[in-house]
């Protein structure tokens, strides 16, 4: 298993409910997992307590058969993360935030050039290499992004809400670029409220709501199995209901 939680509960100072309220899940190594469910469900805390930024209250979690809090340096080691708020420095150059990111990974000066310059060119920002970041637009932030979280070429990536705010062309690029990346053996969590493109792009995924752990499944078979549902999006209005979530 690339990801194993185990009854996570997490709730936030002065907040009035959890956030994660005995959330368990699994993520088999080699898979393109989705973790989807409404606004506030919990995916963002879940993905922090994996990278070991955020502490649960209770529950294990165990990354490529670690202990997340016995051996937390090894998981960041082999994990890459891709957070929903853009983590790189705005004032710098996508070069020097890559260097930066390569360094803190102790990878040798060499190897840093090599491998920026060859996801740079794969995420189409070869071009755009010595401007500084705070010039991107929000794709190009995103892809960027990406880049710096994989310099380590890590077996696991996590990617929070990488499709949101980005233009049509960035989005194909990135889930053409996630495709690739797990045909080389690697695992992909990425969480979305983009239904139809969870569908397309997981071999498996998983819905949350509350801070608990709701259905989990391949796409199809989520929607064969569930009364009337033709796409995903059905399954997951199905299970989640259909009152807003703010
Ligand atoms: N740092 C925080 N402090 C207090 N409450 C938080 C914090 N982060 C998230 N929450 C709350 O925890 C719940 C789950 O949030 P989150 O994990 O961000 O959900 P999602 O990513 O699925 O939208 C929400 O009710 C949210 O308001
Ligand atoms: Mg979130």
């Amino acid at each position: 298993m690339a990801i194993v939680i185990q009854n996570l509960r997490k709730t936030y100072k002065a907040a009035f409910s959890p956030a994660l309220d005995g959330l368990s899940l699994q993520v088999r190594k080699g898979q393109i997992m989705g973790l989807l469910g409404p606004n506030g469900a919990g995916k963002s805390t879940t993905i922090n307590i994996v990278c070991g930024l955020v502490a649960p209250d209770e529950g294990t979690v165990k990354v490529m058969g670690k202990d997340s809090v016995k051996d937390g340096q090894a998981i960041r080691g082999m994990i890459g993360v891709v957070p929903q708020q853009i983590a790189l420095f705005s004032n710098l150059t996508a070069w020097e935030n890559f260097r930066y990111a390569g360094r803190l990974y102790g990878i040798a000066e060499k190897d840093i050039t090599h491998r920026a310059g060859e996801l740079l060119e794969r995420l189409g920002l070869d071009k755009h290499a010595d401007k500084r970041v705070g010039r991107y637009s929000g794709g190009m932030k995103r892809r960027a992004n990406i880049i710096a979280s994989l310099m380590h070429h890590p077996e696991l990536i996590i990617l929070d809400e990488p499709t949101a705010g980005v233009d049509v062309q960035s989005r194909a690029m990135i889930l053409d670029f996630l495709k690739e990346y797990n045909k080389q053996g690697k695992t992909i969590v990425y969480t979305s409220h983009l239904m139809e493109e969870a569908e397309k792009l997981c071999d498996e995924v998983v819905i949350i709501d509350e801070g608990k752990f709701v259905v989990s499944g391949a796409p199809q078979t989520l929607i064969n199995n569930t009364t009337d549902c033709k796409r995903l999006e059905d399954v997951f209005l199905h299970y989640t209901g259909h009152s807003v979530r703010d």
